[in-house]
C-alpha cells in the first residue's frame, strides 16, 4: 500500500470508528456487531503500526491509554470553571428566585432550565479545529491539572466533532462512574484486598488522576456535559441552545434536562426528581437550576466565585443514628476549641462518617449531647457532619455529661473566650495544634498549594520539630526529608519539587495563605487588587482599609493588627529571604477605574444591585455614604440626605441616563 493510499484508508477506518463508537457510547443505538468493531479497529492499528507518522493523537485507537506519566501538567482555565450556591429548601429556591427578580427589576416568570447535579468532578474539554487537545479536571477552578491522556479513554468523549464546528471550543461537564461499574469495582478491588472506594465520586475522582492512563481506560467512566468555556466562532443565546448544539457536535448531554417557566415549575421537577432518584443507574445529589437566557445570564453575573444566573438545589440531608463514643476537643488553626464527637462509624448516605462536630459548649447544651447517647447525625453536601438530636428514649442512665475545657488540650495554656465569641480560643503562642492547622492551611490548595504536602507530612513534622515557621517549609531539603519517613527517593524529590515550584504565587493566594483571621480568599483578592504590593499592604492604616468596599471595621482590624505583630513581620521577611515572589492581581480595569459612586432613590431601570454590578464591572468603587472621596453620586426618584450631602460636597450628580451614556461612550 503507498502512503497516500494509506492516508486514505486511516481517515476512512477512523471516521468510521468515531461515529460507531458514538453511536455506541452516546445514543446507546449501535449499528454494527462488537466484532465487526473490533475488526475495524485491528485494522486501523496495523496501519497506523506501519505508517506510524500518520497515526493522529485524535485517532480511536488512542482510547486505550498511552505510556504512564510522572505527575500531571498544570492546566489554566481561558474563563474561571464557577462553583454553584446551594439551596437546601423550598424557601432557599424562592429566595434564589425572588432575587434575580429584584436585581433585574422584573416580576415576570424568569425562564429556567433545570439539570441533575451529577455527583462525580467536573471536567473541561477543549477542542482545536475540531479535535480534543486537552482535557483538565476543575482544580481550584482557576488552574486544573491536565488529564488528557485519561479523558481520551472515555468512550462518550468525542476525540473528534461530528458537525461543523468553531474554531475554538471548551466544553464543561461532569465525569461520573455508573453505580454498577462501581459496584464490580469495589468487589474486584475487595479479592485483591485493596482498599474500598467509599462512593462512586471517589471513584471517578481516583480514576481520572491515574498517571497510568490504562487502569483509567480499565474503568469505564462516563462523562454529561452540561456547558460550555471560552468559544470562539459561535455564539448561543440561550442555554438550551448550548446543550442542544453540544449534542449535534456529539456529546453526551443528559437527556432529564427540562425547561421550566417561572420557580413553581422548577419546584415540581424536583419533587419528581426526589421520588426517582434512587432508580438512577447513577448518583445525583440535587438539581442545577440555571437562567436560560445567556444575556441574563451576562447581566447578573457572578458574585465571590459563583454565578447569580444558576443554583444547585439540593436533595435533604441524609441523616441515620449511631452512638457518641467520646467527645474529644480539636483546636483549630485560630485557636477555637471545637468539641467533635467520636461515634461508632455509620454510612451515610455512601460515605462512612465517624466524627461530627458538636460546635460550642452552647450547643451541646442545648441539645443536650452526652457521651454515650444514641444521636441522629447528618451530613449535608460536602459540610461536615453534625449532631442532629438525640434519641433520649435510648438513654440508659449511663450516659455521661461533657464540660469544655478551661484549657487547650494540646499546650495547656489557658482557654479564653471573647463575651460576644461562642467559642473559647487557646491563648498558647506556641500551640503545635495551632501550628499544626496553619501550615497545613498555608499548603493547602487554596492558599499556596504545595501538592503532596499534607497533613501527614506536617504533623510528623512539627512533631520532629523540623518546622516551626511556614518559612522553614522553603528551607526543606530531599535529605532531611529521607531522613523522616520511610519515604521514596522519588516521592522526597516530588515533595522538594512542589515546594520549590509554590515560591511564585499570585499575591492573594499568599494573603489568604497567611490565615488573617476573617480574611477568606475573596477579603484576600479584594486586598490584593487594591494594594498590589506586599509593602503597600503591609503599611496600610485602619482607616484605609475600611475603604474598601466590602471591608468592614471587624475586618480591618483584624488585618491592621495582624500586620502591627512583629512577630508576623519577621515571618514574613524569612519567606521574603526564602526567595517568594507574587504574581501581581490584575486590577479591573475600565471607565470607571479608582472612580467612586454613591447609589441614591430608585433608579429608573436598573436595581441597586445591578448598577453596582456594572460600576464595578467597568472598575469603579460602590461606598454607601457621601464623602469628599465619592466622585459620582448616581441618583434616582426620591433620593434623601445622599443628594443633599453631595450638593453642599459639590459632588457631580448624574442620572441612570448619564451613566448609561457614560458607559455607552467609552
Ligand atoms: S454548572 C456556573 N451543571 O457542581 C455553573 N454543575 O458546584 C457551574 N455539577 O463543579 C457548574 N452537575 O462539578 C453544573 N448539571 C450541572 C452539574 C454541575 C454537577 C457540579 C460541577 C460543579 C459543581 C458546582
Amino acid at each position: 500500500m503507498t502512503e497516500a493510499e494509506a492516508k486514505k484508508k486511516i481517515q476512512k477506518l477512523s471516521e468510521e470508528l468515531h461515529t460507531h463508537n458514538y453511536r455506541y457510547y452516546v445514543l446507546d443505538d449501535p449499528e454494527i456487531s462488537d466484532q465487526k468493531y473490533d475488526q475495524l479497529m485491528r485494522e486501523l492499528e496495523s496501519l497506523e503500526k506501519e505508517f506510524p507518522y500518520l497515526k493522529s493523537p485524535t485517532s480511536p485507537t488512542q482510547r486505550v491509554g498511552g505510556a504512564p506519566l510522572d505527575k500531571f501538567k498544570k492546566y489554566t482555565h481561558h474563563l474561571p470553571m464557577l462553583s454553584l450556591n446551594n439551596a437546601f429548601s423550598e424557601e432557599e429556591l424562592e429566595d434564589f428566585d425572588a432575587r434575580i427578580k429584584r436585581f433585574l427589576r422584573t416580576t415576570g416568570d424568569i425562564e429556567y432550565v433545570v439539570e441533575y447535579k451529577m455527583d462525580g468532578l467536573a471536567v473541561e474539554l477543549v477542542y482545536e479545529k475540531g479535535k480534543l487537545s486537552v482535557g483538565a479536571t476543575r482544580g481550584d477552578g482557576i488552574e486544573g491539572e491536565d488529564v488528557t491522556q485519561n479523558i481520551k479513554t472515555v468512550h462518550s468523549v468525542p476525540l473528534e466533532l461530528l458537525r461543523k464546528f468553531p474554531k475554538r471550543l471548551e466544553v464543561r461537564g461532569e465525569i461520573f462512574m455508573n453505580a454498577k461499574d462501581f459496584k464490580k469495582l469495589n468487589e474486584e478491588r475487595q479479592k485483591a484486598e485493596e482498599p474500598l472506594f467509599a462512593n462512586p465520586r471517589n471513584a471517578a475522582a481516583g480514576s481520572i488522576r491515574q498517571l497510568d492512563p490504562k487502569i483509567t481506560a480499565s474503568r469505564h467512566l462516563d462523562l454529561f456535559c452540561y456547558g460550555v468555556g471560552e468559544i470562539e466562532g459561535e455564539k448561543f443565546e440561550t442555554h438550551w441552545e448550548t446543550l442542544h448544539v453540544l449534542k449535534k457536535y456529539g456529546f453526551k448531554i443528559n437527556p432529564t434536562s427540562q425547561r421550566c417557566q417561572g420557580i413553581k415549575e422548577v419546584s415540581t421537577f424536583f419533587q419528581k426528581v426526589l421520588t426517582t432518584r434512587e432508580k438512577l443507574p447513577y448518583e445525583i445529589d440535587g438539581v442545577v437550576v440555571k437562567v436560560n437566557d445567556i444575556p441574563l445570564q451576562k447581566r447578573l453575573g457572578e458574585i465571590a466565585k459563583s454565578p447569580r444566573w444558576a443554583i444547585a438545589y439540593k436533595f435533604p440531608a441524609l441523616q441515620e443514628t449511631t452512638v457518641i463514643k467520646d467527645i474529644l476537643v480539636q483546636v483549630g488553626r485560630t485557636g477555637a476549641l471545637t468539641p467533635v464527637a467520636i461515634l461508632e462509624p455509620v454510612h451515610v448516605g455512601g460515605v462512612e462518617v465517624s466524627r461530627a462536630t458538636l460546635h460550642n459548649q452552647d450547643e451541646i447544651d442545648r441539645k443536650d449531647v452526652r457521651i454515650g447517647d444514641t444521636v441522629f447525625i447528618q451530613r449535608a453536601g460536602d459540610v461536615i457532619p453534625e449532631v442532629v438530636k438525640v434519641v433520649t428514649s435510648k438513654r440508659t442512665g449511663k450516659e455521661k455529661k461533657f464540660k469544655m475545657p478551661i484549657h487547650c488540650p494540646v499546650c495547656g495554656s489557658q482557654a479564653v473566650q471573647d463575651p460576644d465569641e461562642a467559642v473559647a480560643r487557646c491563648v498558647g503562642l506556641a500551640c503545635p495544634a495551632k501550628l499544626k492547622e496553619s501550615l497545613i492551611h498555608f499548603v493547602s490548595r487554596s492558599a499556596m498549594d504545595i501538592e503532596g504536602l499534607g497533613r501527614q507530612w506536617i504533623e510528623t513534622m512539627v512533631d520532629q520539630k523540623m518546622i516551626h515557621h511556614f518559612s522553614d517549609i522553603y528551607k526543606l531539603t530531599k535529605e532531611k526529608v529521607l531522613a523522616l519517613e520511610r519515604q521514596g527517593e522519588k516521592s522526597a524529590q516530588n515533595l522538594i519539587g512542589a515546594i520549590n515550584a509554590s515560591k511564585k504565587k499570585p499575591f492573594e493566594k499568599f494573603i489568604y495563605a497567611l490565615g488573617i483571621r476573617h480574611v477568606g480568599e475573596n477579603t484576600a483578592k479584594l486586598l490584593a487588587e487594591h494594594f498590589q504590593t506586599l509593602e503597600k499592604l503591609m503599611k496600610a492604616t485602619q482607616e484605609e482599609l475600611e475603604q474598601i468596599h466590602e471591608i468592614g471595621s471587624i475586618m480591618a482590624e483584624s488585618i491592621y493588627d495582624f500586620f502591627q505583630d512583629s512577630k508576623n513581620v519577621e515571618e514574613i521577611k524569612r519567606l521574603l529571604a526564602q526567595g517568594l515572589s507574587f504574581i501581581k492581581t490584575q486590577k479591573k480595569s475600565g471607565i470607571f477605574s479608582g472612580k467612586t459612586f454613591v447609589l441614591t432613590g430608585t433608579l429608573p431601570t436598573y436595581s441597586r444591585d445591578e448598577a453596582k454590578k456594572m460600576i464595578e464591572d467597568h472598575g469603579g468603587k460602590v461606598s454607601s455614604s457621601v464623602s469628599h472621596k465619592t466622585d459620582y453620586v448616581l441618583a434616582g426618584t426620591d433620593p434623601g440626605s445622599k443628594l443633599t450631602q453631595a450638593n453642599e460636597l459639590k459632588v457631580s450628580i448624574i442620572s441612570e441616563d448619564d451613566f448609561k451614556k457614560m458607559i455607552k461612550a467609552s
